[in-house]
């Protein structure tokens, strides 16, 4: 990718998922449908973030798996793999190496204020592993390991992203040096915040203690169908305002994943729906899940029969980002006053 690159022009975008469990309705509405839409006007990196994932002890073979399943997640969403640079973090050593620098600018005030990591370490934050509480430290690197401008992710996401600004800032300032862009969080639509089906208050994640709270990338047809019927609801009918869903927390994540989904403002799905009962509206609801999510699931069994396929794409991805990374890391270790290596 050169600096002429017709899709360079509003900016580098970084983004990754942990390997960490199966993909989710929340990574696709989120964000990996937020990137197959950015694609054409950015230049792109997408990654699987091997490295943030072991934060917690994960089974080797699981890792690997879930690593490949990821990267055809994305590629069967749409995200083209050859005019994108698509790769496995742990692949490039420069993130691991940034990083440690990183470690040295991050002040323990700034982490100390990161909710992810509370939620995370939970009480027994004694037993947390060091590499969770500088898991901000890593992902900044990995978006200024590009001088990434923009960064597309979910809501929960928005803190660290932040943080990485201020590390970016912080290093600038420091070496006194305009080194690293200070990248801004990309956190757009409806749906920068899918809750879970069984709880309106909580996230869908890959940690949901009921499998019938999250919609997985991988569930068939009947899967989806049956978790939409199970999801809980209220005893109103839907409401003919978005005003209506004030207090509303289940009809509000159903709906929102509903205009998600068929790409349309909460305000007008709320219009088509107004009135209706939830059985109803969850019929339809789940006939759109079923027409997204149907083809990606599809191709996503096709490439998993084909890992071959996957990692090509993925040693090619890996290679361009190498290109990318390796004269920023030496501008890097040039202002720090590393002796050049030789
Ligand atoms: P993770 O699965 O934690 O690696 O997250 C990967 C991406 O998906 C990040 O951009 C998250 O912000 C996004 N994401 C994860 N869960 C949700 C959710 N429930 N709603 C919206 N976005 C989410
Ligand atoms: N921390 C992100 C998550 O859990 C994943 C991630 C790692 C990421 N590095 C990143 C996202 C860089 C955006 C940019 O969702």
């Amino acid at each position: 990718m050169s600096g002429s690159n017709p899709r360079s022009l509003k900016g580098r975008i970084f983004s990754g998922i942990q390997p960490t469990g199966n993909l989710h309705l929340g990574n696709y509405i989120g964000a990996i449908r937020n990137w197959v839409a950015m694609q054409k006007d950015y230049e792109c990196l997408f990654c699987v973030v091997d490295l943030h994932a072991i934060t917690v002890w994960q089974d080797p073979a699981a890792l690997r798996r879930a690593t490949r399943e990821v990267a055809a997640g994305m590629i069967a969403s749409g995200v083209d793999p050859e005019n994108n640079i698509l790769f496995v973090q742990s692949h490039v050593s420069g993130h691991a190496e940034l990083a440690w620098v990183f470690n040295c600018v991050a002040r323990l005030g700034w982490l100390n204020r990161m909710t992810q990591f509370k939620d995370k370490a939970g009480k027994n934050r004694e037993n947390a592993s060091a590499g969770l509480y500088v898991y901000p430290n890593l992902m900044a690197a990995d978006i200024l390991l590009y001088k990434g401008t923009h960064v597309p992710v979910g809501e929960d996401q928005k803190q660290h992203v932040e943080l990485a600004r201020d590390i970016a800032q912080k290093f600038n300032n420091d070496a006194g040096v305009n080194l690293f862009p200070l990248p801004e969080p990309v956190i757009q639509g409806v749906g920068t915040r899918v809750m879970s089906l069984r709880d309106g208050s909580r996230k869908m994640s890959k940690s949901e203690p009921s499998e019938f709270g999250v919609i997985y990338m991988t569930d068939t047809a009947e899967a989806i169908r049956d978790k939409i019927k199970r999801a809980t609801t209220d005893p109103n009918l839907l409401p003919d305002s978005v005003a209506g869903l004030e207090g509303r927390a289940e009809a509000a994540n159903l709906l929102s994943i509903y205009a998600a989904l068929t790409g349309r403002t909460l305000e007008q799905v709320v219009a088509e729906t107004a009135g209706q009962q939830f059985s109803q509206f969850k019929a339809i609801l789940a006939d759109a899940a079923v027409a997204v999510l149907g083809p990606i699931n599809a191709e996503m069994k096709r490439l998993m029969d084909h890992p071959d396929e996957i990692d090509r794409f993925l040693k090619r991805g890996a290679e361009k980002a190498r290109d990318l990374a390796a004269p920023v890391l030496k501008e890097v270790y040039d202002a720090i006053g590393f002796l050049p290596r030789t």
